[in-house]
């Protein structure tokens, strides 16, 4: 067996963790009690550098999303036996460490079936379809009237009525989620496609979501209240778990939100309005999403009008911003199926985040 010096075994035997390279290979070299080991230094999962994790007990865990191999033989953690990263043989001599030149045991995967999330999206037949999304937040077990919640309300119907759509409404606060944990922040490619939260934890509720907005609607409407001079903190915590769609484009150069539409329904007792929807404008155009002509409606008492005991009652009595709602979504539905009807036209949008992307 060829052997490949590591380095020295009391500078090895400092920390629980090293990286080394052994000809091309990334390997984490561990240290526990005086024994040494050597398994690959990359990841099965995606790739992570598993010497830059942390080691727990006998084993290393990655650093992006936490799998863990053995430190020793590079079996994966009790119940995943069958997915192993190669590991080394190790030996100390004169006070160097070892490391055999080549694998002694090879990198496994476990057959691991694809996340639903994960297949291509493309479009099935069918009618338009518009989702809809309130971020709003209420006590479950006591409900209030959400003026925007209402006025989505009034443009789901609208739309399943008089457009023809299939239609279905997300409300945001039923939903059990987590943050994002920001993985991003960790590495570009530690943020995957599915979100690497939604594929771990089966608990976590953002697939309907992902599945609305990836796989399922053509139109997509978000209605907001305004808190503090921007959207409700739901809005934010759900857009933080779409950094995943967009990343695809800066990392795998692939746009996931094909050839649809978004607008937005914004209510608030006191201004911003213009703030909230060009946050909404920024964010919703860098996943993809085009939009139609005079892309929201909105409704604010204003900074110094601010008269929440009518407020409620102004919404409900206003046809004008029922009559605003489904103009919006009418608008919204003429613009996707100018979309879906133009193969040149779908083209330009599907490429609009490639190769020229000023973030790839
Ligand atoms: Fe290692 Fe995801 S757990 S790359």
């Amino acid at each position: 067996m060829d052997w490949v010096d590591a380095g020295s075994a009391q500078a090895l035997a400092k920390a629980p963790l090293h990286e080394v390279k052994v000809g091309d290979a990334r390997v984490a070299i561990t240290c526990r009690a005086g024994e040494f080991g050597a398994i690959s230094g990359v990841c099965n999962h995606v790739g992570g550098p598993l010497a830059q994790g942390t080691l727990e007990g006998d084993y290393v865990v990655c650093p992006w999303h936490q799998y863990r191999f053995h430190r020793l033989t590079g079996a994966g953690e009790p119940g995943y036996e069958g997915d192993r990263v190669p590991s080394f043989a190790v030996k100390v001599e004169d006070g160097r460490v070892l490391v055999s030149a080549r694998p002694v045991t090879r990198r496994a995967h476990l057959p691991h079936e694809p996340h639903p999330l994960a297949r291509e999206p493309v479009r099935a037949p069918g009618r338009l379809r518009v989702a809809g999304i309130s971020t709003t937040i209420m006590q479950p077990g006591y409900p209030r009237y959400s003026t925007s919640e209402a006025l989505l309300e009034c443009a789901l119907a609208h739309a399943a009525t008089a457009l023809g759509a299939e239609t279905q409404l997300i409300r945001l606060r039923e939903l059990a989620f987590r943050h994002c944990e920001g993985y991003y922040s960790r590495a570009a490619k530690a943020c995957t496609w599915p979100c690497s939260i939604t594929a771990m934890d089966a608990n976590d509720r953002m697939d309907v979501v992902y599945e609305a907005l990836v796989h399922w609607a053509d139109v997509l409407l978000i209605a907001t209240p305004i808190r503090w001079g921007a959207a409700s903190s739901l809005y934010f915590k759900m857009a933080e778990r779409m950094n995943c769609i967009q990343n695809q484009i800066t990392i795998a150069n692939r746009v996931l939100i094909r050839a649809k539409v978004a607008a937005f329904i914004v209510t608030g007792g006191q201004d911003n309005v213009q703030a909230v929807v060009g946050q909404q404008l920024g964010f919703f155009g860098e996943l993809g999403f085009v939009f139609p002509p005079f892309p929201f409606v909105a409704h604010s008492l204003g900074w110094t009008a601010e008269d929440m005991e009518r407020n409620v009652a102004y919404v409900q009595a206003s046809e004008d911003l029922r009559e605003g709602s489904r103009a919006l979504v009418e608008r919204a539905c003429a613009t996707s199926r100018q979309l879906l009807a133009d193969p040149a036209a779908r083209a330009s949008v599907e490429r609009g985040g490639r190769k020229a992307h000023p973030n790839s």
